[in-house]
């Protein structure tokens, strides 16, 4: 069989799921470099990887080895810039999201990638290949609840991750950014229309330290789309039960739910407390199928010359709506998206 031969750059929290799966799970791929600034998750990458080199500069990892694909699972704010380099060393790309954490570095990337229209880059959106959201997008494509008009979708983190969120914000772009451009994405994919307006509410209502970073751990967000739909998007880190993603799609003759209750199995314990379920802990627990599916996918897109759905055009648009309700939440007032849009040109 033939096999893609890979790099991995980002061996954090996600990054080492991505290369377990690509070396052991993806049958058509063979990852052979690993790329890391972290010294601890080079060696990890040594002892459980069976890659055949690594390193801590990119740019050598690029030069060095003889990979036909990147992996991109870095922070994001170098996503864009390492986009770029590796599709001018000829390189297939498949980057994590956002692709940025500005529209800049979005536009800049769709500019360079013009130049290179035989490679495939994709960006992941992990959620569209989660087997519920394929079912939901399957259900509407087949016209079994009417016409979608109105998406009701969140994000929310299990609390325990808020100290490792506050360093993340760093480098991620904010919580609007880095967790609601997934329910962005899906909003545009399930209603078929783009965002014309937004108007982002939110505080650091229970970690205060979100708001001395200029964020927040609890946002909503409603948008209005130019076919007259509507979105409620909602963000939170402070969730005490666990990792509780969901979206509801309301038709004109039905109504769609995905992921609610965030149950972590069909076991349901009755005891002192009540009837309950317990929750997933973390998006990997919820996603992990999913992750592999998208990357699988990644790999069989190369291997047939065939663009993915997940797309940079698609990105760069989650990345502006993204964008604009980072700015509404900043300025408290409504904004309009070509606003945004002339703004940042
Ligand atoms: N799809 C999802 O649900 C989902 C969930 C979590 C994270 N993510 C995305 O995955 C990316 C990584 O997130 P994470 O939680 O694993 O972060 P992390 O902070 O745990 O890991 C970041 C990794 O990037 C590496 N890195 C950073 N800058 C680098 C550089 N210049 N050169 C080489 N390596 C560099 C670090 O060494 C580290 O290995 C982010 O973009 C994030 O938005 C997506």
């Amino acid at each position: 069989m033939k096999k893609l031969n890979i790099g991995i750059v980002g061996l954090g929290r996600l990054g080492k799921e991505y290369a377990i799966n690509i070396q052991y799970r993806v049958p058509n791929a063979n990852l052979i470099a690993a790329c890391s600034l972290n010294k601890d998750e080079i060696e990890y990458a040594k002892k459980n990887l069976e890659v055949e080199k690594t390193y801590t500069d990119f740019d050598q990892m690029l030069t060095n080895t003889n990979i036909e694909a990147v992996v991109i699972i870095s922070s994001t704010n170098v996503h864009a810039e390492q986009i770029i380099k590796a599709i001018n060393k000829g390189l297939h790309v498949f980057c994590e999201k956002p692709l940025g954490v500005n529209i800049k570095e979005c536009l800049m990337v769709e500019e360079e990638a013009k130049k290179h229209n035989d490679l495939i880059i994709m960006v992941g959106f992990v959620r569209r290949y989660d087997p519920s959201y394929m079912q939901a997008k399957k259900t509407i494509k087949e016209n079994k609840v009417g016409t979608p008009f109105f998406v009701r979708s969140q994000t929310v983190d299990k609390d325990i991750w808020a100290p490792f969120q506050l360093e993340f914000v760093k480098t991620g772009g904010g919580i609007f950014h880095d967790f609601n451009v997934h329910d962005v994405d899906l909003a545009r994919w399930f209603i078929g229309s783009e965002v014309v307006k937004v108007w982002s509410q939110g505080g650091a209502y229970r970690f205060k330290e979100f708001g001395r970073a200029n964020d927040a751990d609890n946002t909503f967000s409603f948008c209005e789309f130019k076919n007259g739909s509507m979105a409620l998007i909602g963000a939170s880190r402070t969730a005490p039960h666990g990792h509780d993603t969901f979206t509801e799609i309301i038709a004109t003759e039905g109504k769609l739910t995905v992921g609610s209750p965030p149950s972590k199995n069909q076991v349901q314990i009755s005891d002192k407390y009540g009837v309950r379920q317990e929750c997933n802990e973390t998006f990997f627990d919820r996603f992990k199928n999913a992750f592999l599916i998208q990357i699988q996918d990644f790999v069989d897109c190369v291997m047939k010359n065939v663009q993915p759905d997940c797309n940079l055009s698609n990105a760069t648009e989650a990345t502006i709506i993204t964008t604009a309700m980072t700015s509404s939440f900043k300025m408290k007032s409504i904004v309009k998206v070509e606003d945004i849009i002339l703004k940042n040109k």
